[in-house]
């Protein structure tokens, strides 16, 4: 099946601009979940054995979910289930309307299985969002794995305004969704992750616990980029804020050593890197968050999951739950079948009966 993809799909993809088929392929799933009939077909042939998993009052069917940013919009939320997820996570969302940055903004290192991207939080504001996650609702639609939202900032609101900014969102879709990422951790909003600093953070995790009444799990999703110590920082909010979690991580502007012409000027574009090169340092992140918090705090481990072994990885380090975004675009819808697969595997040669026995196992 991947080579299927890799041989007749992803040329026709790779040929356009990065964005222009990330667009394509939004509006081709946006088509087929209004067929039954293609989400069935997708669901035989795609879906993978179940893993299922009990984390902060939610079912999830298996640990892989789809990461944020790639279902902006929420232009083809039932897909997701569809194509085998155990949960998905859309946005991220902002209280206004926005373009994003300048295109081209979004790059391929396709020898590294990378990309690069400095979207600058392009979406349809909370408003239009909202009324987008009704009508998935009205129309019977809705998946039944777990949905999250990523809330970020807009560009416009000035930092000292941001708590107000990510309440607006939450109020309007707290009662449209299972849980939410607060994301202050996106290189590409101007001082963005200024936010993820305790003081500032701490007044966001206020606002939004306050207007919180159904009790939905709120995370915080950080940047790989942050040191240690910083990422204790955050850790210290989690009681007094009733944080659920953390997802570890977002992009890196970090970048490999590379000398190649071509990939050196890829690599020289402004934005997160993400894919396998990330998968490294997102690790050694929930490693240390996990050791730090001796296992008591949810962690949702993303970054470089290409494979069955990527993903042992991270849940023996400690994720509980894992998210793909790269890995869909090199390897097509049929990676999570083959992650399940070989997750399922993996547990049965360590005799173990569910992934929640391999969360941490490593650390
Ligand atoms: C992202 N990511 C992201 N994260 C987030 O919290 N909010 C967002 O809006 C976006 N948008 C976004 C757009 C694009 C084009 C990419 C490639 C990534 C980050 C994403 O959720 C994930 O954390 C990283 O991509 C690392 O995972 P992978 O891609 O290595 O599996």
């Amino acid at each position: 099946m991947s080579w299927l993809y890799k041989t007749f799909v992803r040329p026709n993809f790779f040929e356009r601009d990065s964005e222009e088929a990330h667009n394509l392929v939004i509006r081709q799933l946006g088509w087929a979940v209004r067929r039954r009939w293609a989400l069935g077909l997708a669901r035989r042939c795609l879906g993978g054995p179940d893993l299922p998993i009990e984390l902060f009052g939610l079912k999830f069917p298996n640990p892989i979910g789809l990461a944020a940013g790639m279902d902006k919009g929420g232009g083809a939320v039932p897909a997701w289930e569809a194509l085998g997820f155990g949960f998905s996570e859309l946005g991220g969302i902002t209280r206004h309307e926005q373009p994003g940055n300048p295109k081209p903004r979004m790059f391929r290192v396709v020898e590294d299985e990378a990309l690069i991207n400095r979207m600058g939080f392009n979406n349809p504001g909370a408003d239009s969002m909202a009324e987008r996650l009704r009508g998935w609702r009205d129309d019977n639609r809705w998946p039944s794995h777990p949905v999250g939202i990523n809330l970020g900032k807009s560009k416009g609101t000035p930092l000292d305004e941001a708590p107000e900014d990510y309440l607006y969102s939450f109020q309007l879709l707290k009662n449209l969704a299972d849980f939410f990422v607060v994301n202050v951790s996106s290189p590409n909003t101007p001082n963005l992750r200024q936010l993820q600093d305790k003081t500032a953070l701490a007044e966001i995790l206020s606002a939004l616990q306050e207007a919180n009444d159904s009790q939905r799990p709120i995370l915080v999703k950080v940047a790989p980029d942050l040191g240690f110590d910083a990422l204790d920082e955050i850790l210290e909010l989690i009681e007094p804020h009733n944080l659920t979690g953390l997802v570890a991580t977002n992009t890196t502007i970090a970048r490999p050593d590379e000398t190649e012409p071509v990939r050196a000027k890829l690599y020289a574009e402004a934005g997160g890197l993400s894919g396998r090169p990330l998968a490294k340092r997102s690790t050694e992140v929930i490693r240390h968050l996990y050791r730090q918090t001796r296992g008591e705090v949810p962690l949702i481990g993303v970054g470089g999951i290409f494979t069955a072994e990527d993903a042992w990885e991270k849940i023996t380090a400690g994720a509980s739950l894992l998210q793909i975004y790269s890995s869909l675009v090199y390897e097509g819808p049929q990676i999570n079948r083959s992650l399940l697969k070989g997750l399922a595997k993996r547990l049965a040669n360590e005799g173990l009966a569910e992934i929640r026995d391999a969360v941490g196992i490593a650390s």
